[in-house]
């Protein structure tokens, strides 16, 4: 399907629209519109094909058009729009909760429903400070994040994040009390380390020393993504997720996953948690939740954390917390039909399956010109590259753009380029991803 679908819009009619995370003066001269979606692939405004090797922004997980979907969406839409979830409820919202309740990891039973990751995030934080506050440990207010984290853009996420972009403007608006792990990246140790690295679980030791610094006493929890994704696929070493969750036992600290990005089988496994056998207390997802299809995020809390709160005369609220939109019953449509697609296509394990020969194969970027390190998880995957002197994301960027003129979208963080294709990946495709990407890297100096 080659025919241009849709009119381009005139370069002055892309004013309006103030692009997230986007560079706006670049995008808005040199336009990439995106208009048509099927499978593994994007067709562009000039009506050529593009395979995509993000599943869109790490959500597309049982790749684009998905008719089951569509159509629980269009019958959810034509039964029930929207009804509240304050005070009231729709069966939907407690049909979907059941159903990840069953594929969560060991006691995290409890859903909390939200619209994206960074709420899911903002929720979690709030949960973990209101669980001790219950348990009459209200000094609990600290959280400790890890440098190179990503956990949205709110205020709560940001301050626990540690990507310097996301914090150096916003400086003088951290929550207060937050500090953070070292991250887990060590090229000098871990170059070109297939799967996760074996140097390194000590560094989950700096827990102890901030816990020392802190006082276990002032601290609610422990934040990290199992893999960090937006830094660019930074992988933790064997026994370090191990390590962090026996020193938040230790101290009677919650440790929260978020697995915005590691959720839904990105992993091999439905969740980073069950493929690292660390069950954290706390878990955030969103994306592939409902296959990017409409926005929704759900927190997964352990039982003991919602029986904590269950406090108080029972018609009073227990948590002061939640969204207009949580639960929204379109968005719980589209979670059922996608863990339905998940679950009949085998995806939340496929990963797993391909992840050998996906590993050999961005381990062959390996000798090419500027490429410092190569890693890889299930199917995640990145490239690191050497920055250019005094213009550090440029090569990265220019090797995102040649990939993207080349047919392949990947994801470019700093002189990082990610990638994450959707799950329903066949062979010929990864060979395809990770050849455009060689090329991209050889043609740019
Ligand atoms: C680990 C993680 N947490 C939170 C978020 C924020 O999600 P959202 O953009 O849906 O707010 C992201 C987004 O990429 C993420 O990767």
């Amino acid at each position: 399907m080659n025919a241009k679908l849709s009119h381009a819009p005139a370069h002055h009619e892309l004013d309006a629209f103030w692009m997230p995370f986007t560079a706006n003066r670049q995008f808005k001269a040199h336009p990439r519109l995106l208009v048509r979606a099927e499978g593994m692939y994007y067709w562009t405004a000039e009506g050529r094909e593009v395979l995509d090797a993000v599943a869109g922004l790490w959500c597309v997980n049982a790749g684009h058009g998905r008719r089951e979907i569509t159509e629980a969406v269009t019958k959810q839409l034509g039964t029930m729009e929207y009804a509240p979830a304050f005070q009231m409820g729709h069966p939907i919202a407690f049909e979907l909760a059941n159903r990840l309740a069953k594929i969560a990891p060991p006691g995290l039973e409890r859903i909390f429903f939200t619209n994206s990751g960074s709420e899911s995030v903002d929720t979690a934080l709030k949960i973990a400070i209101a669980y001790h506050r219950a348990r009459g440990a209200g000094q609990r207010i600290r959280f400790i994040g890890r440098e190179k984290g990503y956990h949205g853009v709110g205020f709560g996420g940001m301050s626990v994040g540690g990507m310097v972009n996301n914090r150096k403007v916003f400086s003088s608006s951290m929550l207060p009390g937050v500090d953070h792990l070292p991250h887990t990246l060590d090229i000098e140790n871990n170059a070109f380390s297939r799967g996760l690295p074996q140097w390194g679980a000590h560094l989950a030791d700096a827990l102890e020393r901030l816990i020392a610094l802190h006082d276990a006493s002032t601290i609610a929890a422990v934040i990290v993504e199992p893999i960090a994704g937006s830094a660019g696929v930074v992988l933790p070493p064997i026994g370090y997720l191990k390590r962090l969750r026996e020193i938040c036992d230790k101290h009677d600290i919650l440790l929260i996953f978020d697995e915005v990005i590691t959720g839904f089988g990105r992993v091999g496994q439905p969740f980073a948690s069950q493929a690292f056998d660390v069950t954290p207390d706390l878990m955030t997802t969103a994306k592939g939740l409902t296959n990017g299809a409409v926005p929704m995020g759900a927190v997964f809390a352990h039982r003991k954390i919602y029986d904590a709160l269950m406090q108080g005369p029972e018609n009073a609220i227990e948590l002061f917390h939640g969204y207009t939109y949580s639960g929204h019953p379109v968005a719980c449509a589209a979670a059922l039909a996608a863990l339905e697609v998940y679950t009949k296509e085998g995806l939340l394990t496929r990963a797993a399956s391909l992840a050998a020969e996906w590993e050999n194969a961005v381990h062959s970027l390996r000798g090419l010109p500027h490429v410092l390190d190569v890693r890889n998880y299930g199917l995640l995957g990145a490239a690191e590259l050497e920055p250019r002197a005094g213009n550090p994301g440029a090569r990265g960027f220019e090797v995102f753009l040649k990939c993207f003129e080349q047919g392949v979208m990947v994801r470019q963080t700093g002189d990082t380029i990610a990638m994450s294709p959707p799950l329903i990946v066949e062979s010929k495709q990864l060979a395809r991803i990770v050849e455009t990407l060689a090329t991209a890297i050889r043609e740019t100096a």
